[in-house]
């Protein structure tokens, strides 16, 4: 038996291309070519345009779309199909002139005798009742190039086209939108972890922002709990090390030599117990960053190994003579005044300046009070969530108690207490009696009235204000000294008299 071959009429194909190209998603302006295309080969058009409504014209309308129309041309062709465009959008029903000079409407239209256009094809696009634009197709050679028979055809394609058109163009206003949404995100933010909104913050992340994509080493100060190590993952995962190993140290009260071998790596056989050629700190993070928390605790043997490697940008492992080379990025934390250090002569000025490029501090949770409520609903549903709790939020009560409370352990103590009252709690809001807030001590005009009684002199209370000071900054020299008004050696020096007073 032979093969039979049926053949498939163009307009039938045309249909199921558009068809198609419903179901695939796309940029919309490679949409509108295509089907401007598919249309125009199976009518066999000589030229066309699409027309989509844009609010924000003055004629409400925009040309997208163009087949064998220059640029140079588009002028003219928009203008000289007006009259049939116009009808089209007007009525929603579509126009076929088969002799486009003889018809009684249009045929006397400056344009189609100018442009002598024989044939024209021009179809509504509409969604439901509405007009979203018209495709004008037209033929310059041939009368009677389009018939009647072509309607039904043109009717069914532009329906469809229409569709992919309104969903090309839904797809691109919602990924508009939806990365608009994201910028918006990043720019309250920018760093998922890190909850804030108060003008501390906001500084803060400022910043960080600036510092994400240069090299310089950043020094973060900041009291305990108050997310200095949460700072420094953000400045690797947001900057262009990302990719790179974020690598963090702890410096406080390790033995030298632990932490000479854990930075710098050691030959096998170095010291008792090097079984292996081990690699440092350093070059594990090449090409990332290296967080060195605590950094006021080292030793003045390691500030000084610490110099040389940052100098050079080269380490020596311990036992070993040959030099790497390293490419490292420093971010150092400290809750200790890295300043009242230097004075005290127990830290290097030069290693200091080395570290301290780009300073950084994390502000106490008391100075940005406003934060606290939107922190507890963080923890909270941190907190809830893990254990399906039945818990929903906060009295009034307890949100005033957090906030009038001092948080001397900052975020990490509020972190605490939510998690704790979570557990505790059996109402679905947590109470201020959840909180297992200590409230305030008694005020300092409280303490000095009751030294003022028993006879104290103004040395007494002088020394009183200072030490509350001292203990209120958790030992902070320098922000006690700024609160009162004071030198930082005026408070060593009181602190050296005292000391020596009271053995
Ligand atoms: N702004 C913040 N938003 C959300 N969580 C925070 C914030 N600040 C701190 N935290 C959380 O509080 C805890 C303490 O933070 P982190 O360890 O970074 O503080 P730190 O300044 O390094 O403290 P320390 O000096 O004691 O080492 C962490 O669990 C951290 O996730
Ligand atoms: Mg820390």
């Amino acid at each position: 038996m032979e093969d039979q071959k049926i053949e498939i009429p163009a307009s039938l194909e045309a249909l199921f291309e558009i068809a198609l190209q419903i179901n695939s998603i796309q940029e919309a302006e490679t949409l509108l070519d295509r089907v401007l295309e598919i249309a125009t080969t199976s009518i066999q058009a000589d030229r066309g345009y699409i027309l989509l409504s844009n609010e924000e014209k003055s004629d409400g309308f925009e040309v997208k779309s163009t087949f064998n129309l220059p640029n140079d041309q588009l002028g003219d062709i928009v203008n000289v199909s007006t009259s049939v465009v116009h009808r089209v959008l007007q009525t929603g029903d579509p126009v076929i002139l088969y002799e486009a000079m003889e018809d009684k409407q249009f045929g006397l239209a400056r344009s189609i005798v100018v442009q002598k256009i024989r044939s024209i094809a021009c179809v509504p696009l509409r969604i439901k009742r509405r007009q979203i634009g018209a495709i004008y197709m037209d033929c310059l050679t041939d009368r009677g190039r389009f018939k009647q028979d072509n309607l039904p055809f043109l009717e069914a394609f532009s329906n469809l086209a229409a569709i992919a058109i309104e969903n090309a163009r839904f797809y691109n206003s919602l990924r508009a939108e939806n990365s608009q949404l994201r910028k918006e995100i990043q720019q309250i933010n920018g760093f998922d972890e890190i909850i804030g909104q108060s003008p501390a913050m906001r500084e803060l992340f400022d910043v960080i922002t600036r510092l994400l994509d240069n090299d310089a080493s950043v020094l973060i100060h900041g009291e305990s709990g108050t997310g200095k190590e949460l700072v420094a993952r953000a400045i690797h995962y947001n900057g262009h090390r990302k990719d790179k190993p974020f690598l963090a140290m702890f410096c406080g009260a390790l033995p030298d030599t632990l932490l000479e071998s854990e930075l710098f790596g050691h030959k096998k056989g170095a010291f008792t117990g090097a079984n292996t050629d081990k690699p440092g700190l350093f070059e594990v993070a090449d090409g990332g960053t290296l967080f060195l928390d605590e950094v006021g605790d080292l030793s003045s043997s390691i500030q000084t190994a610490l110099l040389r490697v940052l100098q050079e940008g080269e380490v020596k492992r311990v036992g070993e003579t040959k030099v790497r080379h390293v490419d490292v990025r420093i971010v150092s934390a400290s809750n200790k005044s890295l300043e009242d250090l230097i004075e005290e002569g127990v830290f290097r000025e030069d290693l200091y300046y080395r570290l301290n490029t780009i300073p950084v501090s994390t502000p106490p949770l008391r100075d940005r009070i406003e934060d606290v409520p939107l922190l507890a609903n963080f923890f909270l549903d941190k907190y809830a969530k893990g254990r399906r709790s039945h818990i929903k939020g906060f009295t009034h009560e307890a949100i005033e108690v957090m906030q009038g409370y001092h948080w001397p352990g900052n975020v990490r103590e509020l972190q605490n207490t939510i998690e704790r009252a979570v557990v505790m709690t059996s109402d679905d809001l947590i109470g201020k009696n959840d909180l297992k807030i200590k409230l305030p001590e008694k005020p300092l005009a409280h303490k000095y009235r009751k030294s003022a009684e028993r006879g104290a002199t103004l040395k007494h209370v002088e020394r009183l204000v200072v030490e509350d000071a001292l203990a209120r900054n958790n030992g902070n020299v320098t922000r006690s000294a700024q609160e009162l008004g004071v030198s930082r050696s005026w408070i060593h020096l009181r602190l050296k008299e005292w000391e020596n007073s009271n053995p």
